[in-house]
């Protein structure tokens, strides 16, 4: 929950993680999620008007995620969303979460405007898109098969790493050397991703090496999964910039927390075009991002299609 001004001042932004609530299953159970999100929202609104020194006669736009998502999930936010916007006669507008992440740059740099380049990187998306003004998106590039999240996630399971993935093959790879077990380094023509071959070459290197790894084997592996993945997002994301120059390159989403992604990111983007990567707070889901994706939606009348994609 969150308030936001004009779409670009953050008066708010609470977060109230489900990281505890599905460790023990070592992934997100969808129905535990969606009881969370019920039982969790009225006092995190309480918490976000407070934080915001807001009165519900303040709010004049409530935005909320139509998709992509887990539907049980995006039903009980939609639900809620309608109910605010009855009882307090606030209009409602229905935000597209990708869009969102892309938003979460325009928090973090309030002088950023598109047309822009965007990689998106989260649990279920690696899209490379080009917005050409607000509310507007084009798929220059997707993965055919895991996203970047995922493939993270999965292989931090291998690695005996828990829940949840990414973060903690992200401390781990810190203390290893990627050159000690290299992986191979996907590769597809044009501007399509793929990370499930890379996945497998990690299965198959753990059953090669036979037995648990040593703790820097298990470093080395994470350091060389983790960078066979930021390299090709990042030859993707160079590619999309040599054939479309632009001013302005955004990546988001909670990939984008990645401590080696945000290094490199910064090096390959060098001084072809300005890069803005959110703070990590704005990276991973939040709900600021939401309000100020759903506040230039309305504002330039773009219509979310729920039916997932970039649906606009
Ligand atoms: O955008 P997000 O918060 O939720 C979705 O919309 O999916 O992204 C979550 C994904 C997860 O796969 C998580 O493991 C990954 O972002 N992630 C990271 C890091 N922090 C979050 N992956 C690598 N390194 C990180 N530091
Ligand atoms: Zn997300």
């Amino acid at each position: 929950m969150a308030v936001v001004e004009a779409g670009r001042r953050v008066l708010s932004n609470v977060i109230h993680s489900q990281v505890e609530l599905h460790a023990g299953f070592g992934g997100v159970v969808p129905e535990l999620a969606a009881r969370d999100h019920l039982e969790r929202l009225p006092h995190l609104l309480e918490l976000a008007l407070e934080g915001a020194a807001a009165k519900p006669a303040d709010v004049d736009l409530i935005a909320v995620t139509r998709g992509p998502g887990l539907a049980g999930c995006l039903l009980v936010g939609t639900g809620v969303a309608e109910g605010l916007s009855a009882a307090w006669s606030a209009d409602l507008t229905g935000v597209n979460h990708l869009w969102g992440h892309i938003y979460a740059a325009l928090l973090a740099r309030l002088d950023l405007e598109p047309p822009l380049l965007g990689l998106v990187v989260s649990g279920a998306h690696s899209d490379l898109v080009r917005m050409s003004e607000h509310g507007r998106f084009e798929v220059l590039g997707r993965t055919r098969d895991d996203a970047a999240g995922e493939a993270f996630d999965k292989a931090a399971r291998m690695l005996g790493l828990g829940y949840p993935g990414g973060p903690a093959l992200d401390r781990l790879a810190r203390t290893g050397d990627p050159r000690r077990q290299r992986l191979p380094r996907p590769s597809l023509p044009g501007l399509e991703y793929s990370f499930s071959g890379l996945k497998t070459a990690l299965l198959y290197r753990l059953r090669d090496l036979g037995g648990e790894p040593d703790e820097q084997t298990r470093a080395d592996l994470a350091a060389a999964f983790e960078a066979s993945v930021v390299e090709s997002l990042l030859e993707k994301l160079e590619a999309a910039l040599d054939g479309e120059p632009g001013d302005e390159v955004v990546v988001c989403g909670g990939v984008a927390a990645n401590t080696l992604l945000r290094r490199r990111a910064a090096e390959v983007v060098g001084d072809r075009a300005r890069l803005t990567m959110p703070p990590l707070d704005l990276c991973t889901d939040n709900a600021a991002m939401i309000a100020a994706a759903g506040f230039f939606g309305r504002q330039h009348s773009a219509t979310v299609d729920p039916s997932l994609g970039w649906g606009a």
